[in-house]
């Protein structure tokens, strides 16, 4: 299981409980490439993490820095309207997204992990749901200016991950914008996932769901032992 997020809390042991959780994962939980399958999967990373953030290996207890980049050059009359945070996890970039000024929803199909978002940030102007992006509610449909979809496409394996673009590409509104955040890799080059870092032509697939490409970027994220490749890009609906 990759490793996404790290504590800035150097007083604790949170690094060695996040090496025990991805051993687990690695060696208990069964992959499998349908939804159902998924969904069992993410259940039980939540599940067995209990209330501890360190188990759960993307979680890193702060919005991503590519989010908060991409909204800190946002033009402050763009920083308005709806937003959604695609498989939100524990909420964290929900929370940069409404407090950039978003009426914001947020969703994950594993109910533990919007339990877990409600109580972390009680306070919240999130509107926190159980949804599954296969089968959103219907008035979510080119419903939001924002739609921002951060390491869920390379969660998934197989005919999942082929068709996930469409279903998050459906929720933006005409003219709105779609911000991805992935790992990523060279076409062809093999991952043993998960996650699998997305390929050129899976960010592609964002415009054959009929998006355009306003711009597109690459990073690397750094960790003490190596250099994570990732990919950022902002679409729009036209
Ligand atoms: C790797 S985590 C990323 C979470 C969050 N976006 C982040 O950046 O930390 C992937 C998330 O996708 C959720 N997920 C996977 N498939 C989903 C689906 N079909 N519908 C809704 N959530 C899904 C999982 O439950 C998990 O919380």
């Amino acid at each position: 299981m990759g490793e996404e997020g790290v504590s800035d809390t150097p007083k604790d042991d949170f690094l060695e409980r996040r090496r025990a959780a991805r051993q687990h994962i690695d060696m208990e939980l069964e992959d499998g490439e349908t939804l159902a399958e998924r969904h069992a999967f993410f259940d039980a990373v939540y599940e067995h993490a209990g209330h501890d953030p360190a188990a759960v290996p993307w979680a890193e207890l702060r919005p991503r820095a590519a989010l908060l980049d991409w909204l800190g050059h946002l033009d402050p009359a763009r920083k308005q309207g709806r937003a959604i945070d695609v498989a939100c996890g524990l909420g964290d970039n929900a929370e940069a997204l409404a407090a950039a000024g978003f009426d914001t929803v947020a969703f994950d199909f594993a109910e533990r992990a919007i339990e877990w978002a409600r109580e972390r940030f009680p306070e919240s102007a999130v509107d926190y749901r159980v949804a599954d992006m296969f089968d959103p509610p219907s008035e979510w449909i080119e419903a939001f200016d924002v739609v921002h979809e951060c390491y869920t496409v390379q969660s998934l394996p197989g005919h999942l991950r082929e068709i996930a673009p469409a279903a998050i590409a459906r929720l933006v509104k005409p003219g709105g914008r779609l911000l991805l955040i992935a790992r990523f890799r060279e076409e062809g080059s093999e991952a043993s996932g998960p996650p699998w870092p997305l390929m050129p032509s899976e960010v592609a697939l964002f415009e054959e769901a009929g998006l355009r490409t306003v711009w597109r970027d690459h990073y690397d994220v750094v960790r003490p032992d190596r250099a994570i490749p990732h990919v950022v890009a902002e679409f729009e609906k036209p």
